[in-house]
């Protein structure tokens, strides 16, 4: 048995397989986002742990002989987010996650300096890691003159699981402070930020031993001490791993709280003027492309909350043919965009609005509008260099075929629906789990799921949607200009 441990943006995910890869069985436990001050975005570290803790619990009480087999661990976690230690490894502050838009000034300063992009790949986020660091260092003082270690999310878990400061290449490329071509720390880029390698976890590859469980928590949960944690991976690249999305040329769309495009690549191709992501995989010597959006479940939720309508009830309105867009436009900005725009002030709107426009009206608008901030990272990946043919979903909004539908015509190319089954983050790290504990051959292992259904670009509505999203494309510079 392997277990897979995600920690995502709303909710932690404890995910048992066998040593065939059949799941046995899964637990969960949510969790929230506090928003302080507009822009903002934290979590503590010890609702992690708590949530974890509840997770593996509810694995326990159902699966007990199962999770006592367990012979390896792999971790993911929502990735970028900066959880500062002190010397004696407390947390200082609540962890600045990756969809807080604060640290948009000291990214921009770090930006404008050129050795990120040249050895990083990748545009300083205002999400990304280093910028936080620089936040917190013009802002909170006290706080950075304590920072003894900078940990991503993930590797926090790991800490508390094994002891050890350490993480791995795909989460580490997040944080501006890696040398991703060389699959390094830069102490250049560390010195920019008023850092060095000490306060930085050690590095190995995601498919490689990175700690061992500690005795008091392997007995609470009745499993073998020791065992072995891979490195594993931020939630994107492990989410590749548990897709097969390994080779060069293919692709996933995932629909979580934020909505990735992403391309596996045999070769290191950056191209940050694209505001495309380039970061190392999880598997050793590859990497891998993304465009990210950052609110697209989120864009619903918040449709969800507003309207007091469970998600679910909303697409349901629509019922499952696609309909031709209504002139309704929604650009789904809530927290600002990284690709294409690397615009953290930018916020969204509706625009077109009727007194016909009802809420099903809404909600359609809200789901072409993820469909073409989509269409705006396939355009961004084909200028970095690759472009899709096909892509399959994951993430817990592909439960809408009417959203699926919608991004397969604003794309033009097939989504591909995965047989029934759990091939996201989670079961990506219980893979990794598995070959860190018997060195078995990550392509082996790693493979692609059945397609239980594709999805094609619907022909009868394609021009429609072209001109919906010409409209689209037309309104970020008009809102641009008029909030500024
Ligand atoms: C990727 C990103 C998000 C988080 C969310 O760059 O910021 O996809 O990993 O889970």
């Amino acid at each position: 048995m392997y277990l897979g441990l995600d920690l995502g943006t709303s909710g932690v995910k404890a995910l048992l397989i066998d040593a065939g890869q059949t799941a046995i069985g899964s637990g969960h436990a949510s969790l929230d986002v506090s928003r302080p001050h507009p822009g903002w975005s934290e979590q503590n570290p010890a609702d992690w742990v708590r949530a974890c803790e509840t997770a593996i619990a509810e694995l326990k009480s159902a699966h007990p002989k199962e999770l006592a087999a367990v012979k390896g661990i792999g971790l993911s976690g929502h990735m970028h987010g900066a959880t500062l230690l002190d010397a004696g490894d407390q947390e200082l502050r609540p962890c600045i996650l990756w969809n807080d838009t604060r640290s948009h000034a000291e990214a921009a300063t770090l930006d404008a300096d050129p050795r990120f992009r040249k050895l990083t790949g990748n545009i300083v986020f205002p999400g990304f890691t280093a910028p936080k660091l620089a936040w917190v260092k013009n802002n909170e003082p006290a706080v950075f003159a304590k920072v003894a270690k900078v940990l991503l999310p993930k590797d926090f878990l790991r800490f508390w699981l094994t002891g050890e400061h350490m993480s791995e290449m795909s989460d580490s490329a997040g944080t501006s402070w890696l040398d991703v071509g060389k699959r390094r720390w830069s102490p250049e880029l560390l010195a920019a930020t008023s850092l060095d390698e000490k306060q930085m976890p050690s590095l190995v590859e995601g498919t490689e031993k990175a700690g061992a469980l500690r005795a008091d928590l392997a007995s609470k949960w009745g499993v073998q001490a020791g065992i072995p944690i891979a490195g594993g991976a931020g939630d994107n690249a492990a989410s590749a791993c548990g897709m097969g999305t390994v080779g060069a040329g293919q692709a996933f769309v995932s629909l979580g709280t934020s909505g990735v495009l992403f391309a596996a690549n045999a070769s290191y191709l950056p191209n940050p003027a694209s505001a495309v992501h380039t970061f190392c995989h999880a598997l050793p010597n590859t990497w891998h492309q993304m465009g990210v959006i950052l609110s697209a479940t989120d864009s619903l939720n918040w449709l969800s909350e507003v309207s007091g309508k469970k998600a679910g009830e909303l697409t349901a309105e629509l019922g499952e043919a696609l309909k031709a867009p209504s002139g309704v436009s929604f650009l789904p900005y809530l927290s600002g965009e990284r690709t294409p725009y690397n615009d953290s002030a930018i916020r969204g709107s509706f625009t077109g609005l009727a007194h016909e426009s009802s809420r099903a009206v809404l909600t359609q608008a809200v789901l072409e509008g993820i469909a073409f901030a989509f269409r705006d990272s396939l355009e961004a990946l084909k200028t970095a260099g690759t472009t899709l043919t096909r892509v399959t979903a994951i993430g817990g909004g592909s439960r809408s075929h009417y959203w699926l539908k919608a991004i397969a015509t604003a794309l033009q190319v097939p989504v591909d629906i995965p047989a029934d089954g759990d091939f996201g983050a989670a079961f990506g790290a219980a893979r990794l789990g598995l070959i860190a504990a018997t060195g078995a051959d990550p392509l082996a292992v790693c493979t692609a799921p059945k397609t239980d259904a594709t999805i094609e670009p619907d022909a009868g509505l394609s021009g429609a949607y072209a001109d919906a999203y010409q409209r689209y494309r037309a309104l970020y510079p008009a809102i641009k200009a008029a909030t500024a």
